[in-house]
């Protein structure tokens, strides 16, 4: 079976409009895609990608380099479960960049040549964050030349993916609250060397690179419903708001979905996605997993508390119209949880839809529940 493609993307390739209704009952009109019919094979419909495309859903997740370049049966997962990936690494500035004058493209085109092989479309992350920057930046970059290597970065990255990317998290993780700015930006390098204007300056020079990917601000720690959320929440949303009465080429925000057990997710969420919608944006789910480090107790266990965080909060995404779910690796045996919260109990973390021997879990069913609870996609062929 061939499946005709149906997802938002300003792409370059040939384009039909389809109509989305939403789960809300609200009709959207999205720009869709249409890669070659010989490229994009439907996924099995009992996949997460399946399952998603059957109801209007671009489904996929984070691909961790080294897994891709020497493990197959990670490789044939990827593939399977995938409508849509994204490199965990491979494309930040520290991975593409092993010198001031230099870019190294040979793990990010592995990434992207998997994706063509495999007729998925590819996530690029990212152009512009506080972390991941190369050993070098800091004894080389300045306040006098930040633009200049700020912009040329983009230029180069954007211009050699350029109409091969869905959408592109341009700036990363630039709010952080607890910084004491009112704006509440983070003060991270490229703030100190030039101002708030850095983050216009970045989506810019990624429009001029790639004029059809969904530019994307992605952030973390707005899911909650907690007064730290809260104020993060208002601190990205002041900001999109100022950057699209600007003029800035924006098109999407990006929810990373870090989430835990225990947090709820409720009416703070429900009413950042309307007011991203309402200022024009799309709003996706760009780094889905679940922290259970603090839940004790046996794997099922474990596993059946993980499985209802994802019900519950895909239920929530998915009727305020979210139309892109990536989780940020798809196995534990990949995931950046093991390392990033460790259990006190040294055991794996069971974060992710397949465990570490790329056995579905609950997690998994839960996913798939979750779309199959909206309305069929009226795009399918
Ligand atoms: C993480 C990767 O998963 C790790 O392997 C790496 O060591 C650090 O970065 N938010 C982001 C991602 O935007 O880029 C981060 O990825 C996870 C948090």
């Amino acid at each position: 079976m061939l499946y005709d493609g149906c997802f938002m993307t300003r792409g370059s390739f040939s384009r039909r409009q389809f109509v989305l209704k939403a789960a809300n009952g609200a009709i959207g009109l999205a720009a869709a895609q249409l890669l070659p019919r010989t490229v994009w094979a439907a996924p099995e419909p009992n996949s997460v990608a399946g399952a998603a495309a059957a109801h209007g859903i671009l489904a996929g997740c984070a691909v961790n380099g080294p897994g891709l370049a020497t493990d197959a049966d990670f490789r044939r997962l990827v593939a399977a479960q995938a409508a849509i990936v994204v490199a965990e690494r491979e494309m930040k500035w520290r991975d593409l960049r092993p010198t001031p004058e230099t870019f190294d493209y040979t793990a990010a085109d592995r990434l992207m040549s998997f994706a063509q092989q495999n007729g998925m479309l590819v996530r690029g992350h990212n152009l512009c964050w506080h972390e991941a920057l190369p050993v070098w930046f800091e004894a080389t970059v300045t306040r006098d030349n930040a633009a200049q290597f700020l912009t040329d970065h983009i230029h180069n990255v954007t211009t050699h993916f350029a109409g091969r990317i869905h959408s592109w998290d341009v700036v990363n993780e630039a709010i952080n609250v607890g910084d004491g700015r009112r704006d509440g930006l983070r003060n991270s390098p490229w703030l100190r060397f030039l101002g708030p204007g850095y983050i216009d300056m970045a989506f810019r020079a990624a429009r001029a690179g790639d004029a059809h990917a969904l530019l994307t601000y992605n952030d973390y720690g707005i899911e909650a419903d907690d007064a730290k959320a809260a104020r993060k929440r208002d601190a990205v949303l002041h900001l999109i708001k100022t950057m699209k009465k600007r003029g800035t080429p924006i098109d999407a925000v990006g929810i990373q979905s870090h989430l835990r057990v225990p947090e709820t997710y409720g009416s703070g969420l429900r009413r950042f996605i309307r007011d991203a919608h309402k200022l024009g944006l799309q709003a996706f789910v760009t780094e889905l997993d679940v922290d259970d480090s603090h839940v004790p107790g046996s794997f099922a266990e474990r596993d059946r508390a993980v499985a209802e965080v994802y019900s519950s909060y895909l239920d929530l995404v998915l009727s305020e119209g979210v139309r892109v779910i990536v989780t940020w690796g798809i196995t534990d045996r990949y995931s950046w949880l093991t390392n990033q919260h460790p259990r006190p109990d040294g055991k794996p973390a069971r974060g992710l839809p397949f465990d570490d021997n790329l056995q579905p879990v609950d997690a998994f069913n839960a996913m798939l529940g979750s779309f199959r609870r909206l309305p069929e996609s009226p795009s399918r062929a």
